[in-house]
């Protein structure tokens, strides 16, 4: 390698060669103690450069007027993808003072926030709008925009491949479009979720070798996983407490001046791998949860057991136990997609789990089960899957939010099409949806007497603006995949559970 830029000023590799780092005098992250104890069963291609002594003033200075500026809010913040976790960091971040720069590559979401307006549901037009018009934060398509930024904080998609693999093509577009406009003495923090060493290995790395920074001298690097719950009033990104780990303690030490002049509580963990992973436990946890009880669920429906009574009454144990509960399987962009961060980034170093690879397979197959469930219904009735009318309400992932990512509403649509069903949707948070054909099929109105016309009427998403009663006054036939009904005191013998 060539000479590279630290602090401002030209370093030969000699120079790099000078002094070790365990004689620097800096303690050293356990970032190293990975990197060195671990290398036989994860490498991580990201190296700590050298530390060279004279640099220390400099760089200890970066630091310090970095979290100077941070501290009197004089920093410039930009916010890399304005979705569903980008949009509300953005605003929590212009509320606290910062001036933010949001950086999307969908016109539309820039100038639908250069508007004011808000395309996310957890961000109020109204909470957006007056930052906007003040100035605080600005929306651009250009990544040009970054260069003006002293923190950058990336919050792009991390789908999965068809084969269950990590797609994580959108951080590195993000990356490489960063990267021109970097420069020493800023903050880069990913907020995407992805598999522990995507930070050092994707971030870190290439700021170092493309840049001529030194990270934890020049430039901090950090992860913090976001903890966004579409829909959730009580907790949001102001309350929800914040994890965070830094490639080095100095980047620890910057990120963590950042968030909490945002965020009521953060949480420093030792390394940025740390904070990737803590992000995958909390939803494995859920994921493996959700397929314990959906599992539970098929043995009750053999058994002939109302699994919903047996959670109801477990629930009152006041310690040791926590409701899950089953459904038609999971959606949005966490609980199916990030367990599968950790299991592929775990086969690398020859680990092959069961509990992830398990509760993927049960959840994954509920669509399936909700399709023999409700053909066995009709079959009651004398009439089969083929040429039934059926309604599906709600096709959003979750209840009371219009989010269709990897809903499983979307599979059953599929499977009841596939079946020859003749089959509609009604979602009053979601108007729309593509089916895998690629059409768009709009959401049908469900008022008067629509619903009588149905064989059966499918409760996927448990929405609280749907009219319980009348729905099971009007449908001949339902299934009830929330136990929604119940739940509201409706019970007719008209209304089946899961
Ligand atoms: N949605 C959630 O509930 C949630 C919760 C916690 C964590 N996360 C994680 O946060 C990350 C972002 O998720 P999201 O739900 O906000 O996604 P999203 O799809 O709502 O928003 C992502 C935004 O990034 C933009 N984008 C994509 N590639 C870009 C690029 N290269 N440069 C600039 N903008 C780009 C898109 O246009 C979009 O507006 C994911 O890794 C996800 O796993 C999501």
């Amino acid at each position: 390698m060539g000479n590279r830029l630290v602090s401002g000023k030209p370093v030969t590799d000699d120079k790099k060669k000078a002094t070790p780092l365990a004689q620097s005098g800096f303690a050293r992250s356990s970032f190293d103690k990975v990197a060195y104890n671990k290398q036989e069963y994860a490498p991580s291609t990201f190296t700590q450069p050298e530390f060279v002594a004279s640099d220390y003033v400099s760089s200890a200075t970066m630091k310090e007027t970095l979290i100077g500026k941070i501290n009197i809010k004089d920093a410039t913040v930009a916010v890399i993808g304005l979705g569903y976790v980008g949009l509300p960091l953005a605003v929590e971040m212009a509320q606290s003072g910062f001036s933010v720069i949001g950086v999307d590559i969908d016109t539309q979401v820039v100038e639908g926030v250069n508007l004011g307006n808000s395309h996310v549901g957890d961000v109020p037009t109204e909470r957006l709008a007056p930052l906007v018009a003040s100035g605080r934060i600005r929306a651009s398509g250009e990544y040009a925009a970054v260069k003006d930024a002293d923190c950058i904080s990336i919050c792009v998609p991390t789908p999965l491949r068809k084969t269950k693999e990590p797609d994580i093509t959108c951080i590195t577009d993000a990356v490489d479009r960063v990267i021109p406009s970097m420069g020493p003495g800023k903050l880069v923090v990913l907020e995407s979720t992805t598999y522990p060493g995507t930070t050092e290995e994707l971030i870190a790395e290439r700021l170092q070798t493309e840049c001529g920074l030194k990270v934890g001298e020049t430039v901090f690097v950090a992860f913090s996983p976001e903890r966004v719950d579409p829909g959730n009033t009580k907790w949001q990104t102001k309350n929800t407490p914040k994890v965070l780990g830094g490639v080095t303690p100095a980047c620890t030490e910057v990120a963590k001046a950042l968030y909490s002049a945002v965020v009521d509580r953060v949480h420093a963990v030792g390394s940025a791998r740390e904070a990737e992973t803590v992000k995958l436990l909390e939803n494995t946890f859920r994921a493996v949860n959700i397929g314990l009880v959906n599992e539970f669920m098929l043995m009750c429906d053999r058994l002939d057991i109302d699994i919903w009574n047996v959670i109801e009454a477990a629930s009152t144990k006041p310690f040791g136990y926590m409701p899950f509960f089953p459904g038609p399987g999971i959606g949005g962009h966490c609980i199916p997609l990030d367990p599968m961060y950790m299991s592929w980034k775990a086969k690398a170093v020859d680990f092959y789990n069961r509990f992830i690879e398990l509760a993927t397979d049960i959840n994954g197959n509920m669509p399936r089960f909700v399709l023999a469930k409700l053909a066995d219904l009709l079959n009651d009735r004398e009439k089969s899957l083929k040429g039934s009318r059926v309604m599906i309400l709600g096709m959003a992932y979750k209840a009371n939010v219009g989010d269709l990512r990897e809903s499983p509403g979307l599979e059953i649509y599929r499977l009841l099409r596939q079946k020859g069903a003749w089959v509609e949707f009604n979602d009053p948070h979601a108007d729309s949806f593509v089916s895998i054909l690629g059409n768009v099929v709009q959401s049908s109105p469900i008022d008067g007497d629509a619903l009588s016309s149905f064989d059966a009427a499918l409760l996927v998403t448990d929405h609280d603006a749907f009219d319980y009663k009348t729905i099971a006054d009007k449908s001949p036939l339902i299934l009830d995949c929330r136990n929604a009904f119940a739940r509201r005191g409706i019970s007719k013998e008209n209304v089946y559970k899961l």
